[in-house]
Parts: structure tokens; C-alpha cells; sequence
């Protein structure tokens, strides 16, 4: 606190004797570093990754999701009350699937004990990435999801965005999916690539909730083009509330294995090996919150329902899919992939997949979608597909190369 103020002091005096632009400039390392402190909380061991990143250990208790002043006096709640059960295709195994063996990258050199959660730490170099402080770890607005009906051209092409989903509507307590993982290449650090589950409520204007788990490229967010484990929420259509991973006080942790925000390996082999991870978001009907699961029983934590306004009552859409940025810089698509990078005629591995695609209904049991529908706004760019067997019950293929013959 001394140093920050010191720092503060010395940014206030230069900001009086010298020109503006310095003072800017002096100004903005202040901020950075009470950004820094606010991210990182004090932490009783840290890691440092393969990749680069540092792992911090945190207590429980000192996450910064108890920062935010509603959660100030917030009971954590130590485990679900309450887990929906249904089909289960996990235990239907294909004998090309090596979904066991994923794991997170900076497991190789440590772990952290019960009771701390693993924070991937922020440093200063993200923040400086972003356009602007206060944007760091935020979407923009224009990330707000097309209702796949109402979607016009104009949409499109105001925000550069493009999406391959499939998706239900109705009235939802959780979706389950078994995610297959890859890395596409991303055209340049501004645009990102990823593949999510999302859990919507509320119309598709300023009051959009929505709760976002998947794995993602972000040069810009996560300074590399590594494939990362993340979450997203918002209760006002990516406005004023919600953040990716645990860079806002929102999400609340309590597993200590997997970092939100962390890379995964191994990914994907075009005609070669497939990994995948298992999903499911669901709705403690007693608490309210959103409790979220990663692989076979792994409960990483969950989203007090007083975070969000319609999805304290319940989901009124699902979708599961792929959605990268397409800037268009040099007056062409973009080339960034979404998926594999190839498109869903090319079937199991070649094309990226989730299976196991379920919902949790109204008397909270998992089921397999009925009327699942799709949407995509350049379907030579990007595309999705459908279909049921009874290895995978319900699946989707989706995503493409971006840029080519037929979508310039
Ligand atoms: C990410 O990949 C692109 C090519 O797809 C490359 O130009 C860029 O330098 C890479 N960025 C980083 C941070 O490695």
C-alpha cells in the first residue's frame, strides 16, 4: 500500500511538471499496478508453467471474488447440494478417444494443496495488451451472441463476429457436453477462435445474461496462441458486469487442480489422436447458483445466482459451438479457424466435435435435446452439423478454415 502510494504521489507530481503525454503515461503505471495487486492475491506457493505462465496457489478464502461487495459476507458453499443425473456416454468409450489423459500444462511442474485454488497470474504485459485497462479480461459488447432467428446482415457485418452453433430453446437448468479440443490458427492478435457451451437468459439486448465455459486462442487476452481453459459471464450483454476466467469478482473456486484460464494439452491430430473435455453447467435448484463441472466429477466451483437478474429463474437458451472474431483487415475473411480449422463433412478426426450433448430439464434430470437447431451467418467460412448415434447420443460438428475459394 506505501509503494502504491508513493508511486501515486510521485505520478501526481509528474503529472504537474511535465507533458501530458508522460503524465499519461506515468498515470497508467499506477493504474496497472493497482490492477496487478487486485488480480493477484497473496498466495502460500506459486508455479511456473512450461508456457510461460506463473500459477499462484491462493487460500479459498482470499479469491477475488470476495472483493465484490454483494459477496463480502458470502457463505462459500463447499460442494453442490445437488447434482443432475442421466445418460451417461462417458462410460461408452470409442477406443480412438483419449479423453483421460487431458490435462493442464502446468501440472508438470507442480500442484497446489486443498484448500488454495490455482490462479493463473495476471502480469503486466496483459493488461498493457488490451486497448484499455479497464477492458482487460472483457468483451466487447459486440460479442453479444445473435439470436440465431432474428439475425440480420447488418448484425453481421457491424460486429465481426462470426458463429457455426447449434442450439435449443426452452426452459434450462444446466447443459452437459464433451468438448473435443484443437488449436486454430488465429490471423492476427485482435481476433480470437473458441468453442463454449453458452447459457442464456434474458433477451438478446442490454440484459443479456450468460454463462460461458470452453477452451479458447486469445494472442491478445493470454499473450500466446496456446489453447486455454476458460469461463465468461455477464449480467447486462458484456456491459458494465462479467469477466473471462476469475478476473473479476463473479466466479467462485473451490477446486484445486484446474486453473481457469490455463492451457491445455495434449490438443487434437488432424487424422491423428482426439482429446476432448467433459462440461457440465447446472443449477443448484435449493442455493440458486450455477455450479460448474469439468471432466469425470471435477466441481470447479459455481456462479452465485445473485450475480445474474433472469438467470436466477432459468436458461431460456442453450447453444454449443464455435465463435471467432473476423476483422477483415486487409478487406478478406479472415483466415483465423474456428474448431480444427476444417469443415464438418470431414467428420471425426478431422473435423472438431462435441458429443454427449445433453440438457438438464424442468425436473432437473439430463436429457438429450429434441428439437436442436442450428445457426451460422457464412456457412462457407464456417458450418455445423447435427446428428444422433448411440456412441455419442446426441453430437455436432462444427467450424471451417476461415478465408478460401468460397468465402473471400
Ligand atoms: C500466433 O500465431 C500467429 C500465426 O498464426 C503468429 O503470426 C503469431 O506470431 C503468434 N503469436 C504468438 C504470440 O506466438
Amino acid at each position: 500500500m506505501a509503494v502504491l502510494n508513493l508511486f501515486s504521489r510521485f505520478a501526481v507530481v509528474l503529472c504537474l511538471v511535465m507533458a501530458a503525454r508522460v503524465c499519461h503515461a506515468a498515470g497508467n503505471g499506477v493504474q496497472v499496478m493497482k490492477h496487478l495487486k487486485r488480480f493477484n492475491k497473496p498466495s502460500v506457493k506459486s508455479i511456473k508453467s512450461p508456457d510461460g505462465d506463473i500459477i499462484d496457489c491462493v487460500p479459498i478464502s482470499n479469491q477475488a471474488a470476495f472483493d465484490h461487495p454483494s459477496l463480502k459476507n458470502h457463505q462459500i458453499q463447499m460442494k453442490p447440494n445437488f447434482h443432475p443425473e442421466g445418460m451417461n456416454y462417458e462410460s461408452m468409450k470409442v477406443s480412438s478417444e483419449k479423453h483421460e489423459s487431458i490435462t493442464q500444462l502446468w501440472h508438470l511442474n507442480g500442484n497446489c494443496a486443498k484448500g488454495t485454488i490455482p490462479v493463473r497470474r495476471t502480469k503486466k504485459e496483459d493488461i498493457l495488451r488490451a486497448s484499455s485497462i479497464n477492458k482487460y479480461g472483457k468483451k466487447t459488447s459486440q460479442s453479444i451472441v445473435a439470436h440465431p432467428s432474428s439475425v440480420g446482415l447488418d448484425l453481421i457485418n457491424q460486429n465481426g463476429h462470426q458463429h457455426a452453433i447449434a442450439y435449443v430453446e426452452g426452459e434450462f437448468y444446466g447443459a452437459k457436453a464433451t468438448m473435443n479440443v484443437w488449436d486454430p490458427k488465429i490471423q492476427q492478435s485482435n481476433e480470437f477462435s473458441l468453442s463454449q457451451i453458452w447459457l442464456l437468459g434474458g433477451s438478446f439486448a442490454s440484459d443479456l445474461n450468460s454463462i460461458e465455459v470452453g477452451w479458447q486462442v486469445s494472442p491478445d487476452l493470454y499473450g500466446d496462441n496456446n489453447t486455454r481453459f476458460f469461463t465468461y459471464w455477464t449480467s447486462d450483454a458484456y456491459q458494465a458486469t462479467g469477466c473471462y476466467n476469475l478476473l473479476c469478482s463473479g466466479f467462485i473456486q473451490i477446486n484445486n487442480e484446474i486453473a481457469l484460464g490455463a492451457s491445455i494439452s495434449p490438443i487434437s491430430k488432424y487424422h491423428g489422436s482426439q482429446y476432448d473435455i467433459s462440461i457440465l453447467v447446472w443449477k443448484d435448484p435449493e442455493q440458486g447458483n450455477w455450479w460448474m463441472q469439468f471432466g469425470n466429477g471435477k466441481v470447479l466451483g459455481y456462479w452465485p445466482g445473485s450475480l445474474f437478474s433472469y438467470l436466477s429463474g432459468s436458461a431460456t437458451m442453450v447453444q454449443w459451438g464455435g465463435e471467432v472474431v473476423n476483422s477483415a483487415s486487409d478487406g478478406q475473411h479472415t483466415t483465423t479457424q474456428m474448431g480444427s480449422g476444417h469443415f464438418p463433412e470431414e467428420g471425426f478426426g478431422k473435423s472438431s466435435y462435441f458429443r454427449n450433448v445433453q440438457l438438464v430439464d424442468g425436473s432437473n434430470s439430463l436429457r438429450v435435446p429434441k428439437n436442436i437447431e442450428t445457426f451460422t451467418e457464412e456457412p462457407n467460412c464456417y458450418d455445423v452439423q447435427t446428428g444422433k448415434n448411440d456412441a455419442w447420443g446426441s453430437y455436432i460438428f462444427y467450424g471451417g478454415p476461415g478465408r478460401n475459394p468460397n468465402c473471400q
